[in-house]
């Protein structure tokens, strides 16, 4: 499911990077509304299948796993181009009781587009 697609998967990554950055020169196409749905519901089949297990992975659940924050909370306190980087490349982005993840640019896109979808101050999310 999470097989390469690298072009596109290097647009995303560097469509995040340019969302974070204040001053960035690069422009890219923004996802058509179908794209981000598609992404969206990868992202939450990530969430649910690789996170769930401890933490709350929707709008208004309690994380199984006490300690572990809500999903939906996580943005207020993560960039998420670093979260998006550290979760590609397979940095320890929370407790050492979490298991280190390794799941591409795609993968961690999904997973971040979800996170935005969710994100508990959805309100404010910055046009990307
Ligand atoms: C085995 C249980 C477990 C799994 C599975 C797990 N986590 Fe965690 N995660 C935790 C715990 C516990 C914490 C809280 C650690 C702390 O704050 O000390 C945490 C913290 C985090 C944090 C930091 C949150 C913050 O606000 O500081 C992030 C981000 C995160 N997890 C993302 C994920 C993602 C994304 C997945 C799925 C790809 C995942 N975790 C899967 C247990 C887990």
């Amino acid at each position: 499911m999470l097989k390469a697609v690298p072009l596109m998967a290097l647009a995303f990554v560097a469509l995040a990077a340019a969302a974070c950055t204040t001053q960035t020169q690069l422009r890219f196409e923004p996802l058509t509304p179908s794209e981000r749905t598609a992404l969206i519901e990868e992202g939450r089949e990530i969430a649910t299948s690789q996170c769930g297990s401890c933490h709350a992975v929707g709008l208004a659940d309690a994380s199984p796993r006490p300690g572990a924050p809500p999903l939906r909370s996580v943005l207020e306190r993560y960039d998420s181009a670093a979260l998006t980087g550290n979760l590609m490349i397979g940095v320890r982005v929370g407790h050492l009781d979490m298991p280190l993840f390794e799941m591409g640019p795609r993968g961690a896109d999904a997973l971040v587009e979800y996170l935005y979808s969710i994100r508990s101050t959805n309100q404010q999310v910055p046009e990307r």
